[in-house]
């Protein structure tokens, strides 16, 4: 059997096409098992052993998160553990175990519980001072590094008996569970690490704690839901057409239940009350996502341009407090001014400056009121042009990413983008989608 010089060709191009999507479908799966925007963003909680008891020991436990734009939010953190051998805890102070469990086989003193795995939660703001310590009760609400260090933490202590009394003899909690508020963090396992050194209050003598392990937690998107909870529309100056969010953005399977926002149950008390499993109650849109970002490309100056970008919030469940807005695009490195939203430049990779954050104003727009008139929030941002890049041309001026609370929101596809009149781009555009469903199909037929 010979073989024909030009289906040899066609084989070998084919092969090639395959090789660059199976490279373009690893970069992609990559891209989602950690965030390229943070890459070094986790959340990690610290166990120092404080001191030795007759029957285990007490633990500063401290949660830092290490996340850029990631927050979590009310109704805060949840973190269990399961325990190496039959340790239970007698106390704790700064937070609670949801459950106690059953301690029947104690007399007298009797545990705070005695689950294999247990499960903490934060207490609420406001707890007498004997249940307090520093960084707790906050009713779980952590904010991000990037929004403001001294709140990205949250601490408790906890008094293990039945284990060991010395770090020989201790056995490390197993199988951390974060959940910030909802799934999505995957914890490793927990690893001893030096010691922390404490400072006196007054910064002359040194301690340090017994034993510390640490547990590092880290937030995938794809474990939180299939569907985007964001997405992004955009209209410009040069064309009247405005470019909405794709259809069914953020999945329509919740349409049954969403309401018209001219609907007379809007009237109803308790439409705004929020349920104990963030359970969303969306306004009716085309897109379904609890928030819509629109970036609106406002002014061409000489030597700069002025975007306009405007989040609204869709869920009348949901007040978002201390919100994050994180975008990407090539001009970001030159921000002049951000009006009435506070701003802060991102840059994980030294060397690429393009993504800048976003975030309210203490008091006056850190919180993003449930849908309504005054679900909302805004902000103008002028940008320095340089030259040799800026044009209005084939979409330039919008995003190539944008982030709401640290989930990435779904764009429109590139060929709807508003254009230049006149262009003859809306091609260049085309075709290459065209290419890249092609290489989709040959990969599909192939493998
Ligand atoms: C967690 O985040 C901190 C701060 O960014 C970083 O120093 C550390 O290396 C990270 N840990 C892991 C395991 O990624
Ligand atoms: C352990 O966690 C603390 C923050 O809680 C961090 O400062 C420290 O660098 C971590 N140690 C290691 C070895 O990751
Ligand atoms: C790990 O934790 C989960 C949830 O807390 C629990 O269902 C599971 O049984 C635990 N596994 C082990 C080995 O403890
Ligand atoms: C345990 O304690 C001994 C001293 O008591 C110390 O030398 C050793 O480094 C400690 N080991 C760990 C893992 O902390
Ligand atoms: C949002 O906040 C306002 C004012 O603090 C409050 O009246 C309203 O009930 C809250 N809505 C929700 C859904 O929590
Ligand atoms: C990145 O761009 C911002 C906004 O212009 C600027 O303030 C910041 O200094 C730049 N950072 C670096 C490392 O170039
Ligand atoms: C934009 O910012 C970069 C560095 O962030 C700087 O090198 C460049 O000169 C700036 N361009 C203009 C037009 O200011
Ligand atoms: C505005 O953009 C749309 C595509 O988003 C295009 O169909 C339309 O022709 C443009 N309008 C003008 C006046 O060029």
């Amino acid at each position: 059997m010979s073989r024909k010089p030009g289906m040899f060709l066609s084989l070998s191009t084919m092969s090639f096409t395959i090789w660059a999507a199976v490279i373009l479908l690893m970069m992609i799966s990559q891209a989602e098992a950690y965030d390229p925007l943070d890459p070094f963003g986790n959340i990690t909680i610290k166990w120092d052993v404080v001191s030795w008891t007759p029957d285990g020991y007490v633990a500063l436990v401290t949660m830092n998160n290490f996340q850029m734009y990631r927050h979590i939010m009310s109704p805060g953190w949840t973190l269990s553990w399961g325990w190496a051998k039959k340790e239970v805890i007698w106390s704790m102070v700064g937070a609670q175990t949801t459950e106690q469990g059953d301690c029947s086989k104690f007399k007298g003193n009797v545990p705070h519980c005695c689950k294999k795995n247990p499960t903490v939660v934060d207490l609420l703001p406001g707890v007498p001072y004997n249940q307090q310590i520093a960084n707790c009760c906050k009713g779980g609400v952590v904010a991000s590094w990037g929004q403001d260090p001294s709140s990205a933490v949250s601490s408790f202590q906890v008094s293990v008996g039945l284990a060991g009394t010395t770090n020989k003899t201790v056995k490390l909690p197993t199988n951390f569970t974060l959940l910030g508020p909802g799934p999505g963090y995957t914890c490793g396992p927990a690893k001893i690490v030096p010691s922390t050194v404490y400072l006196t209050p007054d910064r002359r003598r040194k301690t340090q704690a017994l034993m510390t392990w640490n547990v590092t937690c880290t937030y995938s998107q794809v474990l939180v839901s299939k569907n985007p909870r964001c997405c992004v529309s955009f209209s410009s100056f040069y064309n009247d057409s405005i470019t909405p969010c794709p259809t069914c953005s953020c999945g329509c399977q919740n349409k049954k239940d969403c309401i018209m926002s001219d609907s007379n149950k809007l009237k109803n008390v308790g439409i705004n009350t929020p349920r104990k499993d963030n359970a969303p109650l969306l306004q009716c849109t085309h897109h379904m996502c609890p928030i819509r970002v629109h970036w609106h490309v406002k002014i061409n100056y000489r030597e700069y341009w002025r975007v306009k970008v405007a989040v609204t919030n869709f869920n009348y469940r949901m007040n978002y407090t201390q919100w994050t807005l994180v975008a990407q695009h090539p001009n970001l490195n030159n921000v002049t001014q951000v009006f009435s939203f506070d701003y802060k430049p991102l840059v994980p990779y030294q060397s690429i400056n393009d993504t800048a954050m976003f975030y309210g104003m203490k008091f006056y727009n850190d919180l993003l009121m449930e849908a309504g008139p005054y679900g909302n929030v805004q902000t103008e941002i002028l940008l320095k042009k340089d030259k040799d890049i800026f044009t209005l041309k084939q979409g330039w001026a919008f995003p190539r990413k944008i982030y709401f609370n640290g989930d990435e929101c779904q764009l429109p596809p590139p060929d709807a983008y508003p254009i230049l009149p006149n262009s003859a781009h809306k091609n260049l555009i085309f075709s290459f989608s065209i290419l890249e469903g092609l290489m989709f199909l040959l990969f599909l037929v192939v493998v």
